[in-house]
Formats: structure tokens, sequence, C-alpha cells
């Protein structure tokens, strides 16, 4: 088999066979398909899209590049969920160790941000001392003392797709559902989890930007977890403004706590909970409720354990940046929009996020948002605070926020529900 006879096949618009995609997946993670031959592929697959045996396929191919975990020998179930990704989006940081007070094991492996999306690692970060990478071991006994564990993905977990991701992200291959669905499910498979709830992100802020196609996306992410035995279900979940009122780092780190503590914006308590909930029915768990465990302490219990269980100090003060500036309201009425893109890339520019792997994040970067789509307010009202290390990225940050906010008489009566469809 040679790798122009796969690519060929794909760029004519035929379906890959089975050991067409079991050769090219294991070829290139060997390194004996060249990048620029997967890139040429990825954008025939981008273009041409796959059936759904051949999504299957692709899935099992990337699986297998390594080694899956097993947790089979823990006494209660295991449930996970993953957030395909948008602004503001901090669930997983009260979500993970809520759901194990509620009585399931939570093993979840996360990613870092990349442009505008912020991601679960960088977060925990700002937490001094917490550490992203644990052996199998030091998961396990995480997972064991506090019932959650977050992490990095081991390199033997998914190999093929940490390069593919790579290439992709440099080759404008990324906005494809077959491929996002099998870089997401292979990890998610691999993980070892029994249940797995996905939240699906729609507008703006999301990879997809439409109802349709992350409808789409939820279908073939759910057929392959349940192909593959995890009981798997979707929600689909909007991003057509900012989850909460914190986008940074640190930020999103102190809204998680004040979450935990019982209070927190009123879209991530009520996502959170959706999401426990979703989670601990997929797992078969029907111990405390979510509402309660917030509200009792044990859920703030969990989070210290899990924390301090990977190095980190719950009681440390988070990393605060030097410099603010406050976004005022140019008139009275209400703010009708405020669109999650333009946030997100405020924030990233802002220094909260990184445009290539190696750059390092400012974890005290950010945005507090004081108004959300609905509220109303009068002029000269503060309606953001930027905050930022160094003053001179001040005037990007508030060229990306040109036109990302409206003010009328009422809310945009397009803006998405906050679940919108299961
Ligand atoms: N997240 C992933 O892990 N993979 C994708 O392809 C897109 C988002």
């Amino acid at each position: 088999m040679d790798a122009i006879e796969v690519i060929v096949t794909k760029r004519d618009g035929r379906a890959l066979s089975a050991e067409q995609i079991a050769w090219v997946v294991d070829a290139y993670t060997r390194g004996e398909v060249a990048d620029e031959q997967m890139s040429s592929l990825a954008m025939a697959i981008l273009l041409n899209g796959m059936e759904r045996e051949e999504i299957g396929r692709w899935t099992e191919a990337m699986i297998r590049s390594g080694s899956c975990m097993d947790w089979s020998g823990l006494d209660r179930p295991t449930t996970d969920k993953h957030s395909t990704g948008g602004v503001g989006d901090k669930i997983t940081l009260p979500l993970a160790p809520l759901v194990a007070a509620c009585g399931a094991y939570v093993p979840q492996l996360s990613g870092r941000g990349l442009g505008h999306t912020g991601g679960t690692l960088d977060k925990l970060e700002s937490i001094r001392g917490w550490r992203a990478s644990l052996s199998n071991d030091e998961m396990l006994g995480v997972l064991r003392s506090a019932g959650a564990v977050v992490c990095a993905a081991g390199d033997g977990l998914a190999p093929a797709d940490k390069k593919l991701y790579a290439l992709r992200d440099v080759t404008g291959t990324v906005e494809s559902i077959p491929l996002i669905a099998s870089s997401i499910m292979s990890k998610k498979i691999a993980e070892g989890t029994g249940a797995l709830v996905l939240d699906v992100k729609v507008g703006s802020g999301a990879f997809m930007k439409s109802v349709q196609t992350a409808r789409e996306l939820a279908r073939t992410m759910v057929d392959l977890g349940t192909d593959h035995g995890v009981a798997t279900i979707a929600l689909l979940t909007a991003m057509d403004r900012p989850l909460g009122l914190a986008v940074g780092n640190a930020l999103e780190v102190a809204e998680s706590v004040e979450v935990l503590a019982g209070g927190g914006p009123s879209d991530v308590v009520e996502l959170t909970v959706r999401l426990a909930r979703e989670m601990l029915a997929a797992a078969g768990v029907s111990g405390k409720d979510p509402e309660t465990a917030l509200k009792d302490g044990s859920a703030m219990d969990s989070w210290r354990r899990m924390i301090t269980a990977q190095g980190g100090d719950p009681d440390a003060a988070l990393p605060k940046a030097p410099e603010t500036h406050e976004v005022t309201a140019p008139a009275s009425g209400v703010l009708a929009r405020l669109d999650a893109y333009g946030v997100g890339l405020a924030a990233w520019r802002l220094g909260a996020g990184r445009a290539r792997k190696e750059d390092a994040v400012s974890f005290g970067a950010g945005i507090t948002l004081h108004a959300k789509p609905g509220d109303t307010v009068r002029e000269g009202q503060p309606l953001m605070t930027l905050h930022a290390d160094d003053p001179s990225r001040f005037d990007r940050a508030l060229a990306a926020l040109a036109g990302a906010y409206e003010l009328g008489e009422t809310a945009d009566p397009s803006l998405l529900p906050l679940v919108i469809d299961r």
C-alpha cells in the first residue's frame, strides 16, 4: 500500500477501505507517511467527508495507535464529560468534583487552549503547585482519594491523534466533522470511561456555528461512543455569548470556586447541575443530588482533595494581572448581544490564550463581564473589565470587542437557549 493511492481514493470522493485506513493511520504514526501526505489526505476528508463505517474504522485505528486505560478495578462506575470548547467554559472545574461528591468516579483527560477558546489545564495551572502531568499510577491514586482527577493525556494515549491534530491545526483542516468526531472520541474511548456526556457548543465562540452542524457532530460522536460500549449522550448548548462572567484562566478558577461554594453565575450553575445529572444517570449512579452537593459543601470538599492530591494549594491566592481597563456602556438600554467569539478573541489578545503550542499563557489576563445579554445598563456603567500584565495589550483587545456588543431595547430574539437540545 502507498500513501498516494489512499489520498487519490479520497480525493476522488470514494470511501477508504478498512485496510487503507488501518495502514495509513499506523504508517503516519510511525513516520512512514509524511506530514505533507497526511495533510493532503486530511484536506480530502474535509472536502469529501466520510461514511459512518469509515469514521468508525478511522477512530478504531487512532485508538489502536496507543494504549487504553482500564478502570475496571474501581468499586464505583466511571463517568466523564467532554466539551467541544468555548469562551468562559470552565464547567469541568466545578463539575468533576461535584460528580465525585455524588458517587461516581471522574477520570478526565483534558487539553490546553489554542486560539480563542480556553483550555482546562491552563486554568488549573493558575493554582499554585498544581500539576497537570501524572503517571497512570498517580492518576489512579488521585481518583481513589478524591473521586475525580483532571490531567493531561500521556504520550501513549492515541498518539496518532496527537500528531494529526497538531498537523490539522496548521493546515486548515480542523473543521471537519469526521476528523473532529474521531479525534475527540478516540481519546475519550482510550481514556476508559464507562459513560460520557458530550457538551457540543453552538454559536460564534464554538467550532460549530449552527445547530444543524452541531447536531451532526453530536450524532456522529454518540454513535462512536455507543459502538464502543461507552454509554454516551450529548447536549447541544449555547456558545453565542460567553458562559458565566469570567473569561481567562485564574478568573475562571475563582468563578468555579464560587459555584462550588453554592454561589456563582446562574448559567454556569444551571449547566453544571444539568451535566452532573446527565453524567450520573449515564453511569447508572443515583446517589446525592448535585444541587444538594453544591449546598452542603461536599462538592467543595472533593475539589480541595482533588487540587491537593495534584500538588496544588486550594487556599493560595490566585494570580492577578496588574493592569485593568474598564469598558463602559455608551448609552442606556438593554445589552442586546455579547458575541462569544469577540470576547474570546479579546481575552486571547490580553494574554489569556496562546498563538503557538509552545507559548506561555498569562494566568491573570482575561475579562470580567459586568452585564450579560438581557441585562439593563445605564450610560457610563462598566460593561466589562479587561485584565492584562501589560497595558499595551488593551488596544488590540478593544479592537476585537468593537462590534462584539450592542445595546438595544430588548435582548436579541435570536439568542440561543442555554440548553438547546439533548
Ligand atoms: N478537540 C479535539 O480534541 N479534536 C478536534 O479535532 C477538535 C477539538
